[in-house]
């Protein structure tokens, strides 16, 4: 099988990470293959916000998350205390921003997976983000203003494995 077959076989939702760092190198990489990733009309809209697992902000957004949601807080943040997160942002107005970001955020869960990096696609603080009419995630996150919250990448080093999900060809094909 191909190194890309590869990868795409046994990537999987990473919940749980070890504390180990990113380094500079990886996070180059990762972010290398959102940039190459393809985007309508090769707009190249997506920004790309990297932020510390560790940064306040990221307690912060978890608990306006929770507090949107009339819950408590959980043991795991909605990153599950990953030591990297790369935001996605993107214009809403532009009809492909949607697919571009998450067409750039599977090419970085594959590239962190081919790199022996856990990654989880985190799509639970969008209504957080987006509730936030002061701006104040997307200043601490450097979103460019016409930016909003698309999609987001959680990644470290694994500190569990779980196996891909199983999946029935047969209800979702059809060769016509
Ligand atoms: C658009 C999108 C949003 C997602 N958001 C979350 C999320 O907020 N939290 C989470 O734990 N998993 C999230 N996931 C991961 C899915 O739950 C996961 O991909 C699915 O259960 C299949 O498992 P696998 O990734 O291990 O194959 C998201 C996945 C996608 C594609």
């Amino acid at each position: 099988m191909s190194e890309t077959l590869n990868s795409i076989a046994k990537r999987s939702s990473t919940r749980g990470y070890t504390t180990e760092k990113l380094t500079k190198e990886e996070l180059d990489i990762l972010l290398t293959a959102g940039l190459q990733s393809p985007t309508g009309t090769n707009k190249q809209e997506i920004f790309f916000s990297v932020i510390n697992g560790d940064d306040p902000v990221i307690e912060e957004l978890e608990q306006e998350k929770m507090r949107l949601r009339n819950a408590n807080r959980g043991e795991h943040n909605a990153f599950y205390e990953a030591p990297t997160i790369i935001v996605l942002s993107a214009e809403d107005d532009f009809r492909w921003s949607a697919i571009d970001a998450g067409i750039a955020v599977q090419s970085m869960a594959l590239a962190a997976e081919s790199l022996g990096l856990g990654s989880l696609i985190v799509g639970s603080v969008y209504d957080a983000m987006r509730a936030d009419k002061r701006n104040y995630f997307k200043e601490k996150m450097q979103i460019p203003a016409e930016k909003d919250f698309q999609i987001a990448l959680a990644v470290g080093h694994k500190a569990m494995e779980k196996e891909p999900h199983i999946y029935d060809a047969a209800k979702q094909v059809a060769i016509v």
